[in-house]
């Protein structure tokens, strides 16, 4: 059985005070589920969310860092930063790194690299744009964006690897991929990882939806079978929502 999750990416919101309040708010609701739930805070957050979290089952990761152990890297974060506060896990290749900080497939390949050897869990988000789809080049793009970064792993690192699958027209727009678009692309992502190591680890490699996962279309999306789970942005923000996203699941 693949592990089923829940994560939320609280991007660049929320400050310390804000962070603490939502935290306290999920801990208290979260209701009884087998599916692991994580949350992403800013970096200036997470040594006091895992802390406040300590007595709860929710996860807290970083939403980036840096592939370097340490060094010149003004306004950078080591895999050895995190792990010192108990952050263990990262998340890698977001499109806003992509398109905003012009993060690219070989230095993504650097920074899951880095992270895998420190035995950090990796989720890996990756996913086409509008004109990718338009000119029916979704699935090469997506095909080429987990070669590019992840088939130098070793067979045994798949079992850090988490895949958010997050196409780049359907974040914060409001704009979901259909539940049968989102179950053809993970159906794809397992059928290529399937041919490049084999079909134990394509079949339990955990694959998220995210972009645009709100209460209203998370079951739907969550009831595909190569669907396990979402990465949601806005919605992760109000309590409420996320905590109905996670009953969902
Ligand atoms: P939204 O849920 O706001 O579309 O964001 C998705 C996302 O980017 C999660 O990483």
């Amino acid at each position: 059985m693949r592990t089923k999750i829940v994560a939320g990416n609280w991007k660049m919101n929320k400050n310390l005070e804000e962070t603490e309040a939502l935290l306290g708010e999920l801990a208290a609701k979260l209701p009884d589920t087998s599916a692991e739930v994580i949350v992403a805070p800013t970096f200036v957050s997470l040594s006091s969310a895992v802390q406040q979290l300590s007595q709860s089952v929710i996860q807290v990761a970083a939403q980036n860092m840096h592939f370097a152990e340490n060094g010149a890297y003004t306004g950078e974060i080591s895999a050895d930063m995190l792990l010192a506060i108990d952050v263990d896990t990262v998340i890698i290749g977001h499109s806003e790194r992509r398109s905003l900080f012009g993060e690219n497939d070989e230095l993504l390949a650097k920074k899951v690299k880095s992270a895998l050897d420190k035995n950090m869990k990796v989720i890996f988000c990756f996913g086409e744009e509008l004109d990718d789809r338009k000119s029916d080049n979704h699935f090469k793009v997506v095909e080429t964006q987990l070669k590019n970064a992840l088939f130098d792993l070793t067979a045994s690192a798949w079992s850090q690897i988490v895949l958010a699958y997050e196409p780049v027209w359907a974040i914060g727009t409001g704009e979901t991929a259909s539940p049968e678009q989102a179950q053809e692309m993970h159906a794809l992502i397992r059928k290529t990882i399937a041919e490049a190591f084999n079909a134990e680890i394509a079949g339990n490699v955990t694959i998220l939806y995210g972009g645009s996962v709100k209460p209203n279309n998370a079951k739907e999306i969550f009831s595909k079978p190569d669907v396990d789970g979402g990465l949601i942005g806005g919605a992760s923000l109000k309590c409420d929502d996320f905590i109905e996203i996670v009953k969902a699941i």
